[in-house]
């Protein structure tokens, strides 16, 4: 049994593999092939202390699609609430009959805790602003469908990366991927502890990125936004037409319209927004085989 805390823990071809065992079940999915249920007599738990609507239901449904029974522990209404402490809340949930823990929580460090708690493998399904690697695993996982490689292709990450946990796995997953990564924004929000160049000014470089990747400003984890943000860093008409023909956007999701992206550009085909959350499924289907190495 493994478990998955950070992509930094898995080699290139490692992760390579995971893409390619994503890739097989997308293509399962869009043709109506029956998936094998390869996690057949599996008890997957998931326990997320933090609020989710795309990582949590998709964790669901790989789960489901590959035969496994599913948990949904929900904070709220749990015996948290009468003191019970996060150790046994996880022990509990061990116990009950779970083989994978897939664990969401705002402390970093708490993934690789529960993973001592318990022999169970644990999946870690974000973690503060330290780490969100499927999200990064199945933003690799759409760039590929899109253009065929990640090898070469320039990407502009873009807003608060300061606080964002899926950027701070992207820009170091992308990178191993061959990727050339710039951090774009305002710079008390650019993260500071990574070798990625941060650039201040977005209309300088739009026209010469294939992908603008865009992030959400995470005011709840404090970000402080300049009063031009709109004006500087917003994806607007005007700067979509200065993208490359063939660039494309993203987002993780949650998106605030009118914000980070004006909204109409999401209904455009360069938008990727809605193909990321589709191949989370996939993705998270092929990690939780990996994860019980099956
Ligand atoms: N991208 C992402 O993690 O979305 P959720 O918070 O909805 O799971």
């Amino acid at each position: 049994m493994r478990s998955l805390l950070d992509l930094d823990d898995l080699d290139v071809p490692t992760i390579e593999a995971l893409l390619s065992r994503a890739a097989e079940h997308s293509v399962e999915g869009s043709s109506g092939e029956r998936t094998e249920k390869t996690l057949s007599g599996v008890t997957v738990s998931n326990l997320f202390f933090e609020p989710s609507t795309r990582t949590q239901l998709s964790f669901d449904l790989a789960a489901q699609r590959c035969g496994a029974d599913v948990l949904n522990f929900n904070e709220i209404g749990s015996s948290t609430s009468k003191g019970e402490s996060l150790q046994d809340t996880v022990q509990t949930i061990a116990a009950i009959g779970s083989d994978v823990l897939v664990v969401r929580h705002e402390e970093p460090g708490t993934q690789a805790r529960v993973a001592l708690w318990t022999a169970k493998s644990v999946v870690n399904a974000g973690e503060g602003t330290i780490a969100h690697p499927t999200q990064a695993l199945l933003d690799a996982a759409t760039l590929l469908r899109r253009f065929g490689r990640i090898s070469g292709l320039r990407v502009g990450i873009v807003g608060d990366v300061a606080h964002s946990r899926v950027a701070s796995s992207l820009l170091r997953l992308l990178p191993r991927l061959g990727a050339t990564v710039f951090q774009i924004g305002p710079g008390n929000l650019m993260n500071d502890d990574t070798p990625v160049e941060a650039l201040g000014n977005l209309d300088d470089v739009i026209g010469d990125l294939d992908v603008v990747y865009l992030l959400r400003v995470q005011r709840e984890r404090g970000a402080e936004i300049p009063d031009d943000y709109i004006d500087r860093y917003q994806l607007n008409r005007n700067r979509v037409e200065q993208m490359k023909p063939e660039a494309v956007v993203m987002h993780p999701g949650p998106v605030n319209r009118g914000v980070e992206i004006e909204s109409s550009i999401l209904e455009e085909e360069r938008s990727l927004v809605l193909d990321q959350v589709a191949a989370g499924v996939p993705v998270r289907m092929a990690v939780l085989e990996w994860v019980l190495g099956r």
